[in-house]
């Protein structure tokens, strides 16, 4: 029996729908593999992280982490929800503002932001937080022709291991991001010196997927320990602290994992006693979850071609692969498949979900408990609303696939499946190649 979630269930037809709308039905009406989001969700988790720190700390914005899935709908439903926005890049800068975010609610962070870079998040005003003191020199010497004020911040790398995937941990003290303690003061007080720099904040992001808040408890001390220092020292009140995204979701049944409210619990009252401990202005928390919003909120559809035994194994094979859910392979992510025209079937074999892509790295999800599949199945992976689409490729020479929008409206289509003229789009053949 499936265990229905309250935005996945299993309609009367039987078939795993989501927000209402029934899976099997969509997929007749589109093609496989498809994305699909539940609108509603994305509201309610972003409500739920907001109203957990809103109870227990007061002031705070939450500021999706676009990363995640930077569809233009679901910005424009986060931008609806009043949410600001953590981007990397200009591409993310043109598709937050595209989505009629503003300025003042975007936080621009990345690593090696080029001067170009640097320039155009100047000229639009959204707030620069800097990842080295490289990247601060630069940006003093482009305020300083260009004479425009820059509002800056500076990320911390706060040393403190999240305990997740490695690839998923940005704050260990090897790790390529952040400014270490032992420099950021300079830092700041170079920005307090440069004429055309406002200082507003200061920023942390410890890792993704994180399921712990001990983690977040020693990060959040050392970070509240630096601003007590900028204050002491330099004398900056800051406006805002950003501790960052990362709270991890329930991709396995019975996982640990925490809430916005336990983190708020464990946390909040560090932030207090530091604010009374070093006489602060209660500052602004600003938080940047990308997965916690639309992760559990999207599913991927994919049917099945093929059902193939070896001598050793039994493949599920599927018409998707790695170019279109990518973290199975480079995280050994699970993901829970759910059979979606048949999800209350009971549990007969042990399954390999192979994909389609020419590389035997490819199997979205290994030695799972299905049942009985044939051609035609349509699978359902779980909780593949953030980091799924975003990362898909065109490897294999496979167009990227639709996704839709599910909400009491039914379901929109919100991104075409790609076709093949898109494989060829923007390649150029030299006249010499044309010749016989
Ligand atoms: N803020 C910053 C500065 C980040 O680098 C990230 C994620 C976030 C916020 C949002 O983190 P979240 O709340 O989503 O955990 N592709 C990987 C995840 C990479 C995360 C990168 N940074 C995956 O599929 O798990």
């Amino acid at each position: 029996m499936f265990e229905s979630k309250s935005h996945i269930t299993v309609n009367p037809q039987g078939n795993l729908a989501l927000g209402g709308v029934d899976l099997v039905k969509l997929v007749d009406r589109h093609s496989t593999p498809l994305y699909v989001y539940d609108e509603q969700r994305i509201r309610q988790r972003y409500r739920e992280f907001k109203e957990a720190f809103e109870k227990y700390y007061g002031d705070v914005e939450v500021f999706y982490a676009c990363k995640a899935n930077s569809n233009l709908a679901i910005l424009h439903i986060l931008r609806q929800e009043e949410a600001g926005v953590d981007i990397l890049s200009e591409g993310e800068l043109y598709l937050t503002l595209l989505a009629g975010i503003r300025p003042e609610k975007i936080i621009f962070t990345g690593n090696n932001k080029t001067d170009k870079e640097l320039e155009k998040a100047l000229k639009v005003g959204v707030t620069i937080n800097l990842d080295s003191l490289h990247e601060l020199d630069r940006l003093i010497r482009i305020t300083e022709r260009e004479k425009l004020r820059a509002k800056v911040s500076f990320r911390v790398n706060p040393e403190v291991s999240p305990e997740t995937h490695p690839y998923l941990s940005t704050g260990l003290k090897e790790s390529k991001f952040g400014i270490h303690e032992n420099v950021i003061l300079d830092g700041y007080k170079k920005a307090k010196e440069a004429e055309f720099l406002d200082i507003v904040g200061i920023h942390m992001h410890i890792g993704s997927q994180i399921t712990k808040t001990s983690p977040y408890e020693v990060a959040t001390a050392r970070l509240f320990d630096i601003i007590g220092r900028i204050k002491n020292n330099l004398g900056i009140e800051l406006e805002f602290a950003d501790l960052g995204g990362g709270v991890g979701i329930e991709y396995k049944e019975a996982q640990e994992i925490i809430t916005p409210e336990d983190l708020a619990k464990a946390i909040v009252p560090i932030i207090n006693e530091k604010i009374k401990e070093y006489s602060l202005k209660k500052p602004e928390l600003i938080f940047e979850p990308g997965r916690f919003i639309v992760g559990d909120a999207g599913i991927m559809l994919t049917r099945v071609s093929t059902v193939k035994s070896t001598p050793y194994k039994k493949f599920i094979g599927c018409d998707s692969g790695f170019h279109v859910l990518l973290r199975p392979v480079i995280y050994s992510a699970y993901h829970e498949v759910i059979v979606a025209n048949k999800p209350d079937e009971k549990p007969q074999e042990i399954v390999d979900i192979a994909g389609n892509v020419c590389e035997s790295g490819d199997i979205l999800a290994r030695d799972r408990k299905l049942p009985t599949i044939e051609k035609g199945d349509v699978l359902a992976f779980l909780d593949s609303g953030a980091y799924g689409f975003i990362m898909a490729s065109q490897y294999n020479s496979r167009p990227r696939p639709a996704e839709v929008l599910v909400s009491q409206e039914g379901a929109e289509l919100i991104r075409q499946v790609e076709d093949f003229s898109s494989l060829i789009e923007k390649q150029l053949i030299p006249e010499r190649l044309m010749k016989e």
